[in-house]
């Protein structure tokens, strides 16, 4: 039955107007019934993320694949979350990502070429490496990497459980390497009350991550030095700007900011946690929010109503531009395609990838309160 043999093209969805669409997009979920359940990360954009039946974090979209019931499970988000929705669901159910070019480009830092080349480096200095090190994969990364984790005792985390995760690891081996987030990583690890000292940046780029064995013997962590070009723009001049206008303003931010911005915010965490926070605010409060643009508008627009000022950190605009690639007419062209019985754009991650991945998801589900 699934077939893209004559599938409706993606050209054709441009001539609708805005109206129209929405229109479209309401008719065919109706039509779809309870086959269909439509996940929306956060910072999806307005007209894409008004369908979502259900929005979250990376954890919480994640829990909800793995429920679900549903035939189809539409994901507007990006591709590592589709793959993980394919990894969690039943073989009978069916994964989508509207828009294939929906990427990571922090997952895209680390591949499985370069990570199998570190484990081999760090081997070489430290002995048997599945003895002394635990490896964690931020879920924005590719499945041949969760995979990678699965195979050698290691896990997945996200931004709302990576303490727990880390927490875990060190307690499995004395060392961790952590990708592809440097900033998650070392934001975290500080948390937890590891000195800086003891985290080193592994530069993928040179032989020995451009480290000593010295460094790496002496570190706890080892950061892959990856980052989110989102999340980069955001800067300590922000947060002093902001204070300095508004000295009774909180700010908040995401754990993939840099060590400084979250340095100087009253709160860090995930997008869900971030929404939460403000949301539950005293009318009145104001907050400077250091995460992607559709959040804070959204968030903005929400929390206005009731008195609360809520600022986005940096003054250009910054979107996650992949995230962005999800409009409405890819969102309708999957739709219509399914209520003719195509498929088009199925996430499907090979079974012994997937069978390897499963185990570091799952480690991380047990530790995840
Ligand atoms: P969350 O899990 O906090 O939603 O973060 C996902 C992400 O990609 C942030 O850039
Ligand atoms: Fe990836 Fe950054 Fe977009 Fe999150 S905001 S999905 S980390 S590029």
């Amino acid at each position: 039955m699934a077939t893209v043999a004559n599938a409706l093209a993606i050209q054709d969805f441009f001539h609708f107007d805005a109206a129209e669409l929405d229109a479209r997009i309401v008719a065919a979920k109706q039509q779809l019934g309870d086959r269909l359940v439509i996940l929306g990360h956060h910072y999806q954009r307005e007209e894409v993320f008004c369908h979502a039946h259900f929005s979250g974090d990376s954890l919480k979209l994640s829990r909800l694949a793995a429920q679900s019931q549903a035939e189809y499970i539409v994901f507007c988000g990006v591709h590592f979350m589709a793959e993980v929705a394919d990894i969690l669901s039943r073989p009978e159910q069916t994964a989508i990502l509207p828009d294939l070019a929906a990427g990571c480009s922090m997952a895209d830092m680390a591949n499985l070429g370069k990570v199998e080349r570190a484990w081999g480096e760090l081997h070489e200095i430290l002995g048997d490496a599945d003895q002394t090190i635990t490896p964690v994969t931020y879920i924005n990364s590719a499945a041949d990497l969760k995979a990678f984790c699965g195979r050698h005792g290691g896990i997945v985390c996200t931004s709302s459980n990576a303490r727990q995760v880390l927490d875990w690891s060190l307690q499995q081996r004395a060392k961790v390497l952590f990708f592809p987030d440097q900033h998650l990583g070392r934001n975290t690890g500080y948390g937890m009350g590891i000195p800086l000292e003891e985290m080193v940046t592994w530069d993928f780029m040179q032989p020995m991550g451009g480290l000593t064995p010295e460094q790496i013997h002496r570190a706890k962590i080892i950061l892959w030095k990856g980052f989110c070009s989102v999340h980069q723009m955001f800067l300590p001049a922000h947060v002093n700007a902001f204070r300095e206008k508004f000295p009774e303003g909180k700010v908040i931010s995401h754990p993939e900011c840099s060590f400084e911005v979250c340095q100087m915010s009253d709160y860090v965490g995930s997008t869900e946690f971030i929404i939460k926070t403000v949301a539950e605010s005293a009318s009145g409060s104001r907050w400077l929010v250091g995460t992607e643009l559709n959040l804070v508008n959204r968030l903005h627009e929400r929390c206005k109503h009731e008195g609360k000022h809520v600022h986005f950190m940096s003054s250009t605009i910054c979107m996650c531009s992949t995230m962005f690639r999800i409009d409405p007419q890819h969102l309708l062209w999957t739709l219509e395609n399914l209520l003719g019985d195509k498929v088009v754009n199925r996430i499907r991650v090979p079974e012994n990838i997937a069978t390897d991945a499963r185990l570091a998801l799952e480690r991380m589900f047990a530790v995840s309160v």
